[in-house]
This record gives C-alpha cells, sequence and structure tokens, in this order.
C-alpha cells in the first residue's frame, strides 16, 4: 500500500499531514528516510518511522467513547446534529468508522466505535445475547416485584416480550444498574414505561466484557486495549 496510506491507517496523521511529514523527511523506511508518499510498503514487513516514532500498522481500530449528551450515534445525521464522529479527530474521521451499536440521543456513555464490520456485527446479532450494562435513574424507586418480572421477561406496549433482564437497584434512591442481553429500540426507556415508570437518565457503562474508563470524561476517547480486543473477539 501506499506510505501516505499506510500512515494514516496507523492513526497518527491524515494523508496530508503524512505528505507533509514525507516531505520534510520525518519519514524513515526500514531505516531509509522516504523521499514519496506513493512509495510502496508492506504492512506486514516493513518498519515504518514516523517523526520519530515507530508505527504499528493496525488493520482495524476499536474505539472507546464516552457519549455525551445530545450526540447522535450515527456516522451522519440529516438535520445536521453532532455525531459521535464528529468528536473525533479529523484522521480519524477518515477512517470509516461507525458506531457498534447505538444509544439514545439523551444516553450518554460507552460506544464503541470501529471500522472491523464483520466482528460488529457478530457482536451485535441478536443470536449473541451480549451484556449491555447501564447506570439508570428513575423517577419513583422500582420494587421487588418489578425487577423480579424484568428477571422473567416483561411484556412491552407492543406485546414484544424482553429477554430477561437483570436489574440491581441502589440502596436508597431511584437509582440502579440494569443489565440486558439484547437491544432493541429504546428498550430500557419502554421497559420502565410498561412498569408506569420512567427513565430519567441513562448511562452505558459496559459493552460486553468491556468498561467504560473513568477517566474518560464526556466526549473523550481511547483505543481499545489488546486484551480487550481479545475479548471481543473471543465472541
Ligand atoms: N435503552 C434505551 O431506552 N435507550 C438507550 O439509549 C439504550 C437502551
Amino acid at each position: 500500500m501506499r506510505l501516505d496510506k499506510y500512515i494514516a491507517d496507523c492513526g497518527v496523521a491524515s494523508r496530508r499531514e503524512a505528505a507533509a511529514a514525507i516531505r520534510r523527511k520525518g519519514v524513515s523506511v526500514n531505516g531509509v528516510l522516504a523521499s514519496s508518499a506513493d512509495m510502496k510498503v508492506n504492512e506486514e514487513t516493513d518498519t515504518v518511522v514516523y517523526c520519530g516514532e515507530p508505527l504499528v500498522y493496525m488493520k482495524y481500530v476499536w474505539i472507546m467513547m464516552n457519549k455525551p449528551q445530545g450526540v447522535i450515534s450515527a456516522t451522519e445525521d440529516a438535520k445536521g446534529q453532532k455525531t459521535v464522529i464528529d468528536l473525533l479527530p479529523e484522521r480519524l474521521q477518515k477512517q470509516g468508522l461507525f458506531p457498534c451499536g447505538r444509544l439514545d440521543g439523551d444516553t450518554t456513555g460507552l460506544i464503541l466505535l470501529t471500522n472491523e464490520g464483520e466482528l460488529a456485527h457478530r457482536l451485535l446479532s441478536p443470536k449473541r445475547h451480549v451484556d449491555k450494562v447501564y447506570r439508570y435513574s428513575s423517577a419513583r424507586r422500582i420494587t421487588e416485584e418489578e425487577i423480579n418480572r424484568a428477571k422473567e421477561g416483561l411484556v412491552l406496549g407492543d406485546g414484544y416480550e424482553c429477554l430477561p433482564a437483570e436489574i440491581v437497584a441502589d440502596p436508597e434512591g431511584c437509582g440502579g444498574i440494569i443489565t440486558l442481553r439484547e437491544g432493541k429500540y429504546h428498550q430500557i426507556k419502554r421497559m420502565f414505561g410498561a412498569m408506569d415508570n420512567r427513565i430519567t437518565s441513562l448511562c452505558r457503562v459496559r459493552f460486553a466484557e468491556v468498561e467504560l474508563s473513568p477517566e474518560l470524561g464526556a466526549g473523550e476517547w481511547r483505543y481499545l486495549t489488546e486484551e480487550e480486543l481479545n475479548v471481543l473477539r473471543s465472541h
């Protein structure tokens, strides 16, 4: 592949920035200064050093983001609202990333972004029942009887029978943790609606075994670690 594309795929620069660095003699391939952006490199065998940093070629990108309220989980929004992709630096916006699953506009927390379609579809498949864990607040405290109803599978207003969901209410107040093994449209809001209750805030804290990093502020992101990726790939 072209050297500028290789550098861009590694997520350290856009293709334009990579070409500029090559012109400034800031890039070497196998220890020799690179002279042009269109020189060919082999991503499996060549060693590329970009501005002093040896690059590791990543075929696929996996990112964890702490989605803020009011941002859409989509690659583009017809009404011009900000999307999770808009929160990434320009170099990553060009890598064909998309959200692995959806959160409502007013839901915050963990969203994974990737360009690895096959694994994303596997994780989202309704047959896989991957855990999705949320911290919720509701208008009133949930009762033990309602927790048991959710455990058995709530029936929503449209007759859909939910898979068993686990709810652990906080010892006091109107909040708690809910774990789903499916991801239907507005599912938690509709589940609480079916119990004559109302969700007042929702934050996803875990997807599969991957937990939202507490150090990520609203709108911040980081790459998944090798360990997190291995867990996802084991599904
Ligand atoms: N359930 C909801 O109702 N909304 C979300 O964003 C996720 C799960």
